[in-house]
């Protein structure tokens, strides 16, 4: 495993992402960690990430130095590279200007990091300290116009620094260097494969549950599906799944997991019909923020209901990925700094004084998808779209009725269709529609109407916190609007939603 420390970089997944795109598994601490935990967790190598601080600024971010004399090759990328040139005696000079974007870069030693590398190569540059003089028993190994010591390495004590960015696609060929620590220097063994992990995930599982039984809130998404599977394989009928079905779901969506999860996985699911409490507690309301509270509340209300009534319940399971592990520690600040609670059952397990059980809480969603498939997920499945846990609720402005829900679900259906028939739905982070609180005058036949108007919505991005309006062909919004205009009793109007996140968001609500 490879070590990664985390100075703050807006990049650090990206290093980690890297990493494991080689098969080889890594962690990313705090700076604040200790030696002795270093030393405990046997490295093969550890990476320093970049970060925003400057080394001169009160507060900076700071391992301890001791890590460079334990024989483990320690890569330092820009602000890891230029804490580990401060820690071992060298300076740092701190510049007023930035260098930010491309450069190219001069190789002056075609070994280590560098080997097979071409003389000259493009490199992504952001940073506003730069390096002065080297700790002695360094060598500088390649320069950029700018900046004299761009990389530099000390290869008796197994320590490089790259004062530019290798792991960003910007820097065509950082992939290669990356390969070339990781084997060529820490001497990695590839074997990170989503087989192992679900070997080792299973045994893991196993020996902190015992036989207590553990419920799972499942949705029918990606991540708790596939800790649904991984949890059953693990300890097959001690699991026990519930799933509420809000009334605010898609059309067939309840059904579809009902039958998925009981029927060909044989797991044990409690299904709960509440629809008609969420819409009874939803009636009148229109204000977004009370819709999200009444149905995160009810949710919690209900699934403490379901969850009393099994026995022996000792466990919680729930499908927290690693970016909301790593987001919720704070480079600069103790353990107490941000704590990001889950979006959809945060109050749980406090409440019901149950254990967590978060099998994935070191994957990034490309590799549970990938688990999905190994554990015999269907495409489907493993590929679906986010779907907010509010559901409906917060796609219809203004109040959910059962009639408003009906003229939606309608409205999606036809979108989807087309959105998969059109081969998008992958290419898509999100696609949807939005039903609005406002009527408008239209004329079907020789007949004056007035009626609802419905947005279609399609995003992509990358991981949700920013997305652009996806530029889909105009006959495809055409037959979306023809058919939904045709189909769906209702409507009169659609319209495309063209904005970005930020400053929009994705949803409406
Ligand atoms: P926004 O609308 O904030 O959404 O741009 C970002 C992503 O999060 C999803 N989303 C939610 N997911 N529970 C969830 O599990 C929620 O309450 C919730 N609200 C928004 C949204 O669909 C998008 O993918």
């Amino acid at each position: 495993m490879v070590l990664i420390i985390d100075f703050g970089s807006q990049y650090n997944q990206l290093i980690a992402r890297r990493v494991r795109e080689h098969h080889v598994y890594c962690q990313i601490e705090p700076p604040y960690i200790d030696v002795a935990r270093i030393k405990s967790l046997r490295p093969e190598g550890i990476i320093l990430s970049g970060g925003p601080a400057s080394i001169y600024e009160k507060g900076s971010p700071r391992v301890d130095k001791e890590i460079f004399g334990l024989g483990i090759p320690v890569l330092g990328i820009c602000y890891g590279m230029q804490f580990m040139v401060d820690a071992l005696g060298g300076r740092v000079i701190r510049t007023e200007k930035r260098e930010y974007g491309f450069a190219q870069l001069k190789i002056k030693l075609a070994s280590g990091i560098f080997a097979g590398i071409s003389e000259e190569t493009r490199c992504w540059m952001s940073h506003g300290d730069t390096i002065g003089v080297l700790p002695k028993g360094f060598k500088t190994t390649a320069s950029t116009l700018n900046t004299k010591i761009a990389a530099a390495e000390n290869t008796s004590m197994r320590l490089y620094g790259l004062q530019f960015h290798p792991e960003v696609v910007h820097t065509p060929e950082g992939k290669k260097m990356m390969e070339n620590f990781l084997f060529g220097i820490c001497n990695c063994i590839k074997s990170w494969t989503m087989k192992s992990f679900a070997r080792d995930a299973v045994a893991k599982i196993r020996s902190q549950v015992g036989s207590s039984k553990v419920i799972l809130g499942l949705s029918g998404g990606v991540d708790s599906s596939v800790v649904a599977i991984l949890l059953h394989r693990a300890i097959g009928r001690q699991l026990q799944c519930v799933f509420v079905d809000n009334g605010v779901l898609r059309e067939g969506e309840a059904q579809k997991v009902r039958d998925v999860f009981r029927k060909h996985f044989q797991i044990n699911l409690r299904f709960t019909r509440a629809k008609k409490l969420f819409l009874s507690r939803l009636k009148g309301v229109e204000d977004p923020e009370k819709k999200r509270k009444i149905i995160g509340r009810t949710f919690i209300e209900v699934f403490e209901r379901e969850a009393r009534r099994i026995k022996n319940v000792k466990f919680l399971a729930q499908g927290t990925l690693y970016p909301d592990v790593i987001e919720s520690r704070s480079a600069f600040g103790g353990p107490s700094a941000v704590i990001k609670s889950h979006h959809n059952v945060g109050g749980l397990p406090k409440k019901m004084r149950l254990s967590l059980v978060e099998p994935l809480k070191h994957l990034f969603k490309d590799e549970v998808r990938l688990l999905g498939k190994e554990l015999g997920l269907s495409d489907e499945q493993v590929w679906r779209q986010p779907f907010p846990g509010p559901g409906l609720a917060v796609r219809i402005i203004g109040e959910v009725t059962e009639k408003r829900l009906s003229i939606l679900r309608k409205a999606d259906v036809i979108l989807m269709d087309e959105i998969r028939a059109a081969n998008l739905y992958r290419k898509l982070w999100q696609s949807f529609t939005v039903l609005l609180p406002i009527k408008s005058v239209g004329i079907m036949g020789d007949q004056r109407t007035y009626e609802n108007i419905l947005s279609i919505r399609a995003v992509t991005s990358e991981d949700a916190m920013t997305a652009d309006w996806a530029r889909l062909p105009h006959d495809l919004l055409g037959r979306i609007s023809n058919r939904i205009i045709n189909e769906v009793r209702g409507v009169n109007r659609v319209v495309y939603d063209i904005s970005s996140k930020p400053p929009s968001t994705i949803e409406w609500e």
